[in-house]
């Protein structure tokens, strides 16, 4: 009897054991399941199999029109009509992606290049696997990458990236047919930006380039004064030095700011005239620290609250308003419909492939009307006219 019952216990605790095995084994096969090619989500998250294709190669758009997306639950109320491209760099958000496939927009991945993961042959081999691996796993259409650091062209770093830069093209191009492989860059090409790159070899190794038109003379030394964000002489000149190097028009896409910078000026001389602190440190160099950004959806909250209601600087094509804070005058420069259509434009004028905006969730989704009017006027400026 005791016997019996020792020897029940024990194959009830074989049983416990291979029951535990049994899920460490299936617990091990997902794992390489999910390191193999195959990946972890291989089962569809949408209500049919077909939405979790990627976009075929021959759905070609006249105008692309990009959106930036920082995650959350914005993207339900995007213009989806508009829309060709969502760039995420939010959570995974698989409801996004159905969505966007029953809208035939692409959702690409966005991925920043580190330094380090570049100087070695096999580091650069795995990084652009893995996230080749990852965008197929969440059957995504492509990647989107950006260069952070600055480099002298003909350094190591220079070199080891430019050797590299048709992989990405190359493997997510056979790995997902019809992906959508881009670079963004700086507003212009030229070297004092900050960024030196052989930009004609980056255009020849992806499917075009996002071109961050704003952020303009954000580093300018002396003369010291508030600045529009992306003013549009230096927008056109920026964009048409890259088709000066050689590069086709069509691999162009604009980027267009939804923010704008609050600056906190040092004197206000007269409105349009904020000058800003100056550093004295070897030369004389602005504190652009005086500054930070600010989302569309709180300028048009504050709007109404300052002193000068929105005035339109007609040279740089951009509108800015001035408010008081602490006895301190403050001038805000930005974008709005009006600037934006006009920048819209230069799309017929450089035969460009395309608009983007940085970033959808700049804008106020409310059911406010006054905030929905607001919104769509924004979208509306996208329009290529
Ligand atoms: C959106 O707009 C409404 C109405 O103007 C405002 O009350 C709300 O604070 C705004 N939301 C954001 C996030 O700006
Ligand atoms: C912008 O360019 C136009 C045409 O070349 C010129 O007339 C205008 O003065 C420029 N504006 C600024 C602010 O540089
Ligand atoms: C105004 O001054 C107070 C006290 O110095 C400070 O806490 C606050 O951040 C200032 N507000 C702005 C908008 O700079």
């Amino acid at each position: 009897m005791r016997w019996s019952l020792a020897l029940a216990q024990v194959v009830a605790e074989r049983m416990r054991w291979s029951l535990a095995l049994a899920q460490v084994v299936a617990l091990l096969v997902m794992w390489i399941g999910g390191g193999s090619e195959a990946g972890f989500l291989s089962k569809c998250p949408c209500t049919t199999p077909r939405l979790c294709g990627s976009l075929p190669a021959d759905h070609q758009v006249p105008v692309e029109v990009l959106v930036f997306d920082s995650g959350g639950a914005d993207w339900k109320y995007y213009d989806w009509s508009k829309i060709t491209t969502v760039v995420a760099f939010g959570r995974y958000d698989r409801e996004l992606l159905c969505h966007a496939h029953a809208n035939n927009v692409r959702v690409v991945l966005k991925a920043t290049i580190a330094q380090h993961n570049l100087l070695n042959r096999n580091k650069r081999a795995v990084w652009i696997k893995k996230k080749m691996l990852l965008a197929r796993r969440q059957f995504m259409d492509g990647i989107n990458m950006e260069v952070w650091e600055t480099d002298a062209p003909g350094s190591e770093y220079s070199r080891a990236f430019l050797s590299w830069l048709r992989k990405p093209q190359q493997i997510f191009h056979r790995e997902i047919p019809g992906s959508q492989v881009t670079f963004n860059v700086p507003w212009s090409p030229d070297c004092i930006v900050g960024r030196c790159y052989d930009y004609a070899a980056i255009a020849n190794s992806c499917d075009f380039l996002f071109v961050m038109s704003y952020d303009i003379h954000r580093r300018k030394l002396g003369n010291c004064f508030a600045r529009p964000n992306a003013p549009y002489n230096q927008t056109i000149s920026g964009l048409s030095a890259y088709i000066n190097l050689g590069i086709d028009s069509r691999k162009l896409v604009m980027g267009v700011p939804w923010y704008g910078y609050d600056y906190t000026c040092l004197h206000l001389l007269e409105p349009g005239r904020c000058e800003l602190e100056t550093f004295h440190f070897r030369k004389p160099t602005c504190n652009f620290r005086a500054s930070r950004w600010i989302p569309y959806k709180a300028i048009m909250r504050h709007l109404p609250k300052s002193i000068s209601g929105r005035y339109w600087d007609d040279d740089h094509k951009a509108p800015y308003y001035i408010y008081m804070v602490n006895n301190t005058h403050h001038e805000v420069w930005y974008d709005d419909p009006e600037s934006i259509s006009i920048k819209s434009s230069i799309l017929k004028k450089l035969k460009l492939r395309g608009i983007g905006v940085w970033i959808g969730n700049f804008l106020n989704y409310s059911t406010n009307p006054e905030a929905a009017r607001q919104t769509g006027d924004m979208w509306e400026a996208l329009r290529v006219n």
